[in-house]
């Protein structure tokens, strides 16, 4: 997309986010466009997820106000000096954008950030798409850099889901859970995934990109996309929700969080994680390699989950759970 049609697109958003009709002329004489031209863009941001009404004599009208991504409100240094955050308006992955950066030197800066408020090839685990509509929802990636390698990966994740439990806690008073090793719940279903990506030494330095997609609200079209449950932080809230402030709200939470996996390990954060874990003393099935059932007990101080069986309590390094039949 050419630079101009992204300035066209983001003043008719900006037009649009009140969330009143506007008609499709004025728009037109606004951006110095033909209308033709204002409908192919509005069909643009319906292709990419937004629910835009167009209403017949009333013009075009979103179906609920939006606010947009705005990094000057973001990068304002509220007391501390908090790392740099960029914002895209649409890009392939932010996990791709963070990694080109980080690989050409742009970015050095532990805690450096960048969100955006679509993706067009937005990735989840296991080589699933994210699905990542326009101006609804969070795409958000940090830079972090482990000292003991890869060893220290699974910790991450799963400090990672913690410091987005604790946000979305504390800031929305949502009752939200963590599924390990890299999913977080609300109600049993899945709000937000974690993609952690890492280059570097298996036992020395090595980067790591932490990507998060957060369920904010949902175009009615996510349904047809998404091949999972999944609900949205704004089903749950009666906060509203700025997604500006959310994002300094859980990039100052990642940094603090972060800061001490670092320094001390997983093992201090093993209650916490305990507390908020979806399945605690629960009968599960993990689906690694092979097939286990068991009642999961929690982790351990490596952040591998326990699973009690008939004969042990066994660590699992890897895997996914379900909840048995
Ligand atoms: C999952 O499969 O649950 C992980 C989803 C991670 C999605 C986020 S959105 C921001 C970042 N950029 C990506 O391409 N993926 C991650």
């Amino acid at each position: 997309m050419s630079k101009s049609s992204l300035i066209i697109i983001r003043t008719l958003l900006s037009r649009l986010s009140n969330g009143e009709f506007c008609s499709g002329q004025i728009l037109a004489d606004e951006l110095g466009v033909s209308r033709t031209a204002v409908a192919n863009y509005i069909n643009q941001l319906q292709q990419l997820g937004l629910d835009i009404y167009s209403v017949r004599g009333r013009g075009y009208c979103f179906a609920a106000a939006i606010t947009l991504l705005d990094a000057a409100q973001i990068n304002i240094a509220q007391g501390a000096k908090r790392p740099q955050v960029l914002v895209h308006e649409i890009t392939d992955s932010t996990n791709s954008q963070l990694q080109q950066r980080i690989k050409a030197g742009l970015i050095t800066e532990l805690g450096a950030t960048i969100v955006a408020e679509a993706q067009t090839a937005g990735r989840g685990r296991r080589g699933r798409n994210w699905y990542s509509p326009f101006g609804t929802n969070l795409y958000f990636s940090m830079y972090w850099r482990l000292a003991h390698g890869m060893q220290a990966a699974m910790g991450l994740s799963l400090v990672v889901g913690l410091a987005i439990v604790r946000t979305l806690r504390q800031h929305y008073g949502v009752d939200a859970k963590l599924k390990w090793p890299n999913d977080v719940y609300i109600n049993e279903q899945k709000v937000a995934g974690i993609l952690v990506e890492l280059s570097g030494q298996v036992d020395a330095d090595c980067d790591a990109i932490i990507g998060i997609g957060l369920n904010i609200h949902m175009p009615s079209t996510a349904t047809d996309n998404i091949d999972q449950p999944f609900t949205t932080l704004s089903q749950h809230t009666t906060e509203s929700i700025n997604r500006n402030q959310l994002i300094i709200n859980l990039q100052t939470e990642l940094i603090a969080i972060l800061t001490e996996f670092s320094q001390s390990g997983f093992s201090c954060f093993v209650s916490e994680f305990n507390k908020v874990n979806q399945y605690q003393d629960q009968a599960i099935k993990v689906i690694s390699t092979t097939e286990k059932v068991g009642i999961c007990r929690g982790v351990d101080k490596q952040g591998a989950l326990l699973l009690e069986t008939t004969h042990a309590i066994e660590p699992i390094y890897g895997g996914e759970i379900s909840v048995r039949g």
